[in-house]
């Protein structure tokens, strides 16, 4: 009802805003944004060379940064070594948008700082209105070099909601560790931080350590192994043999091993992580092998093997055993 009576005022207040903003794309005119004419051009001038198909370059294999392809529908919508980079609806939850709204001088800034054309306001403003509208692609679809042969997908990303009541659930009971026995990690260029404000919880992450970071690096995780629930040892130096450590332990919900050495004797050893429910082995050397160790992992809901040895076969048995997993390959 309430709707109905507001819906003329909007037409009203619609039909004014073409009227003062006359520029032909501009995206206070109502129409829906068009992705091929309004948005891949910035993204072709500012994003793609960093973010395409692998190439040679002097000899060298140059890959995707960050595992991520923005020149193909069905690249964006596979996302990067992370996971999705769009919500669609949601520009606020989607990191291609997010990433471009940071200050210029963070970090994390994209395209960083000096290395491509930074987005003016008015892209930005098209690509959350794009997003915004559903990230709808319309007849583009981009390369199709190295499509992935079959995407499982039967299952989403878990909901932020649905990770919340895991955590809450692990955290009962747990008392709060002190600073000190964070020492050990923290000399060996690990940082770790609580998961949330009072969460008894921790994160740990060795993936932008400044130190070399090889199995020795991992010994103070034990005294530590009740309270971790998020492990980040992506792009290290780690081996199988330290995954002997990570299968003890019990609260671990989402563990990160991408672009490591880590193989399926390593996997073999986290069949018993019963709370485990994301799993990056972007870009290691697991193969259908270590797809049957995780086949037991009853609890996982994400798994991402992009890049890695497994094979069409291994990934619908995988499937087959995870029913509700959303399994990410190629
Ligand atoms: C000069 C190279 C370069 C350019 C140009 C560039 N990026 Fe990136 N991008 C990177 C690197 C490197 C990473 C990985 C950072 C990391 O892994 O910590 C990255 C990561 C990302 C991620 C993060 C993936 C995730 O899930 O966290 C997004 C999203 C992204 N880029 C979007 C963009 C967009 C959009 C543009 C253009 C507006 C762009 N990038 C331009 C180098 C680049």
């Amino acid at each position: 009802m309430i709707n109905s009576f507001y819906k003329p005022i909007s037409f009203l207040l619609c039909l004014l805003g073409s009227l003062l903003f006359s520029p032909a794309e501009s995206p206070a005119q109502g129409r829906k944004v068009n992705f091929e004419k309004q948005i891949w051009p910035f993204l072709k001038n500012s994003c793609v060379d960093c973010h395409r198909a692998s190439y040679k370059k002097d000899g060298k294999l140059k890959k995707p940064k960050g595992g991520l392809r923005l020149d193909a529908a069905w690249a964006i919508t596979l996302g990067s070594e992370d996971g999705a980079i769009i919500d669609a609806g949601k520009a606020g939850e989607s990191a291609i948008y997010t990433s471009v709204m940071l200050p210029a001088d963070d970090d994390d800034v994209m395209p960083p700082e000096g290395k491509a054309d930074a987005l003016t306001e008015e892209q930005k403003v098209l690509l959350k209105q794009w997003i915004d509208e559903g990230a709808d692609f319309g007849g583009w679809a981009g390369s199709l070099e190295g499509k992935p042969k079959e995407l499982s997908n039967s299952g989403g990303k878990i909901p932020v909601s649905e990770i919340q009541e895991v955590y809450k659930k692990l955290a009962a009971g747990l008392k709060p560790t002190s600073e000190q026995q964070w020492n050990a990690i923290v000399e060996k260029g690990g940082r770790v931080m609580p998961l949330a404000e009072q969460s008894p919880l921790l994160a740990v992450d060795f993936r932008h350590s400044e130190q070399e970071v090889t199995d020795d690096s991992l010994a103070g995780l034990s005294a530590l192994g009740n309270h971790l629930a998020l492990l980040d040892l992506s792009q290290t130096g780690i081996t199988d043999s330290a995954l002997g450590s990570i299968g003890k332990l019990e609260r671990l919900v989402r563990l990160d091993l991408h672009e490591t050495q880590v193989g399926d004797a390593g996997v073999a050893h986290l069949a018993t992580l019963k709370n485990i429910r994301y799993i990056n082995l972007y870009s290691t050397q697991v193969s259908d092998k270590g797809l049957q160790q995780l086949g037991k992992l009853k609890s996982l809901r994400e798994v991402y093997l992009w890049h890695s040895k497994v094979t069409a076969k291994g990934v619908k048995q995988l499937q087959k055993k995870l029913p509700n997993a959303k399994i990410v390959w190629k």
